[in-house]
């Protein structure tokens, strides 16, 4: 299987080793589950943050919002198409350990919250992307594979956009040391978590 993607060029403090990949795929329906619940969670995160525009960045914001909102859709409609297709069917229930650990991070009700919640944003479609980069080069399965190579393209934008957005709304230097401080959490996070067919689970030790 070809590998379409470099993870080293990511800013991740640590990287998905392929055992990680390896025992996620064996359970391809339960990670196709969780992986449904993480598109629509990115979807209505995109519609929460279209009301928190600072004044100056607006129509660009609404502009990049309701974009990141209509592709994680479409990424919820093929997640789901695929799963429906192999005999799944979505949870009615669905946790997130890692993400929501994340989001404990943003500082509510000061003047950095917007910032903050940009920047994790931004981590999680980064590990996203990293994840999904892992899984097309050691996924046998064809079908996945190509999925999981064309996710890889789009997530990363998401990540880049939404970085991008954090910069532009804050200082230089203020933007810069929390992408750092939260980049070093989440590699603390995410060594956390359990290993199953989850996106965002633990890695093998
Ligand atoms: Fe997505
Ligand atoms: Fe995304």
């Amino acid at each position: 299987m070809a590998v379409a993607v470099a993870p080293d060029i990511l800013p991740l403090r640590a990287l998905t080793p392929p055992a990680w990949a390896e025992i996620v795929l064996q359970d391809p329906v339960a990670l196709l589950i969780d992986h449904a619940f993480l598109e629509k969670k990115a979807a209505t995160n995109a519609l929460d943050l279209l009301t928190l525009w600072p004044e100056e960045f607006f129509p660009e914001w609404a502009q990049v919002m309701t974009a990141v909102a209509r592709d994680e859709a479409a990424h919820l409609a093929q997640v789901t198409r695929i799963l429906l297709r192999r005999g799944g069917r979505l949870a009615r229930v669905h946790k997130n350990p890692y993400a929501n650990a994340l989001r404990l991070l943003v500082r509510k009700g000061t003047a950095g919250e917007v910032l903050d919640r940009l920047l994790i944003s931004a981590i999680i479609e980064l590990r996203s992307c990293e994840r999904f980069s892992v899984l097309a080069a050691h996924c046998t399965d064809e079908e996945l594979a190509v999925f999981y190579r064309r996710l890889f393209a789009s997530e990363k934008g998401h990540f880049q956009v939404f970085l991008k957005l954090a910069n532009a709304i804050a200082p230089k230097g203020r933007a810069d040391d929390r992408w750092n401080t939260l980049l070093d959490a989440e590699a603390r996070i995410l060594a956390q978590q359990e290993l199953g067919p989850r996106i965002h689970s633990g890695c093998p030790a």
